[in-house]
């Protein structure tokens, strides 16, 4: 009885935002962004560019920053089979869940024509692994994330330690000194921020401190995460809150990514993990720790043994809209070279197309771009299932419950990795 009930107001919410969303006027398309502030004002801009070079009006749905609510807040739609959005961002890590539930309009017929990029232009590893569904092209890649570590070059060399960490274990060691010097004038410090809230950014986190040899996926049916490499990686995340006081107690509670962000950016940190965006900010006029940070691939179990998570968003058009040929217009448009290039020159992210990375204006304002390319090539997905969001949410609990001290990593990751071969297992 209740269940029913719980389903008729299901329905008619979804009757009401698919109502309360009326489909695009005609020569109008709605594009669903979300994101950091610095974000939209870059959205605003090229929809108007794009306005005047095509008459076809963009108008931007805007959604939260935090991934789970964007994606919760498109697929509501979607299931209603609304026609607004006709085109949205979606983050690497649901593209499988939107494309085999069938929402994707596929994009090959308007590949290579008309000005707009061929599949050749992208990244064999994201156009073919991530993009591609069913033999069809579902997605274009607008950027590629990785986590990266950003450091105070000022602070090491004012302790005279000699450049980015690359152990956790050397992380420790500089935290440790550079906090307790930065501490008598600056009782707020912590050596590190990352992103420890119980949202899909700690998936990403957790995977990274495991590093290259952490694991989470799915073989022949088993789920893989409860392992003594990740054990250890959790038991030293819970480590930098309490035991070594190196990050700041809310980490489990608030740090996500524009938390971390503006903790580093006030001058409060030696060492932040975040993605590409993070490094235009910090270097924007005004911002306290400009020409202070340095950009390093993330520090390993041994040197050279880290890992960059796979992030980064990518452009699909709703099967639902009524305005495709308008959307794939746009959407060219973004996988165009000029545009791809203004992305990475204003917000720091890393482009999809190949071809870019070679654009000598664009190395001069990003020089680290050539050394960190291999952390992007490197990068591991999560993995790529459509009900991967269902794996993350039981994970993203059950790690934020071990840093938080209400279970211990070995509880945590055992009752994780059941509950997440019931999933597994009622999928199969
Ligand atoms: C970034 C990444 C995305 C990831 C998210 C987690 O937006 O690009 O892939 O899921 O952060 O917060």
């Amino acid at each position: 009885m209740r269940m029913r009930a719980i389903f008729r107001v299901l329905c008619a919410v979804s009757a009401f935002l698919a109502a309360a969303a009326p489909p695009s006027p005609a020569g109008a398309i709605t594009f669903a962004v979300g994101g950091a502030p610095s974000e939209f004002d870059q959205w605003e801009r090229l929809a108007r560019e794009f306005e005047g070079k095509t008459g076809i009006r963009v108008e931007l749905l805007r959604q939260p920053t935090d991934t789970g609510l964007r994606r919760q807040g498109l697929s509501v739609s979607l299931q209603a089979r609304g026609s607004s959005p006709d085109a949205f961002l979606m983050d690497v890590a649901w593209l499988a869940q939107f494309a085999a539930s069938g929402w994707l309009e596929p994009l090959d017929p308007f590949l290579g024509k008309e000005g707009c990029a061929g599949r050749e232009a992208f990244f064999p590893r994201m156009i073919d692994a991530v993009d591609t569904y069913d033999g069809r092209v579902a997605a274009l890649p607008v950027y590629v994330d990785g986590g990266l570590l950003y450091y105070r070059k000022d602070l090491l060399e004012k302790y005279g330690l000699p450049g980015p960490p690359r152990t956790w274990d050397e992380l420790l060691r500089y935290s440790e000194v550079v906090q307790r010097g930065e501490r008598r004038s600056r009782p707020g410090f912590y050596a590190f921020v990352w992103q420890g809230a119980q949202y899909e950014g700690l998936v990403c986190d957790f995977l990274e401190f495991a590093g290259a040899s952490g694991e989470f996926g799915v073989e022949n049916g088993a789920v893989v995460i409860d392992t003594p490499r990740n054990r250890e990686a959790l038991r030293f995340m819970r480590d930098l809150i309490g035991k070594y006081g190196i990050s700041p107690p809310n980490t489990y509670t608030d740090m996500r990514e524009e938390e971390v962000r503006t903790f580093f950016q006030e001058g409060n940190a030696l060492f932040e993990r975040n993605w590409p965006y993070a490094f235009a900010l910090h270097e924007s006029r005004g911002s306290p720790v400009r020409g202070k940070t340095g950009v390093a691939p993330l520090p390993g179990w041994s040197p050279g043994g880290g890992a960059a998570s796979l992030g980064g968003w990518h452009a699909g058009i709703s099967r639902f809209s009524e305005s495709k040929p308008e959307s794939a217009k746009f959407l060219c448009y973004l996988a165009s070279y000029d545009t791809q290039k203004d992305l990475a020159r204003r917000l720091g992210w890393n482009p999809a197309r190949r071809d870019v990375y070679a654009d000598p204006e664009l190395l001069a304002k990003n020089p680290h771009f050539p050394e960190l390319r291999a952390v992007f090539e490197n990068a591991r997905p999560r993995p790529l299932l459509p009900y991967y969001s269902r794996l993350s949410a039981i994970l993203q609990r059950h790690v934020n419950a071990a840093l938080s001290g209400m279970s211990t990593p070995e509880e945590a990751l055992s009752a994780a990795r059941r509950e997440m071969q019931a999933i597994v297992s009622r999928y199969r």
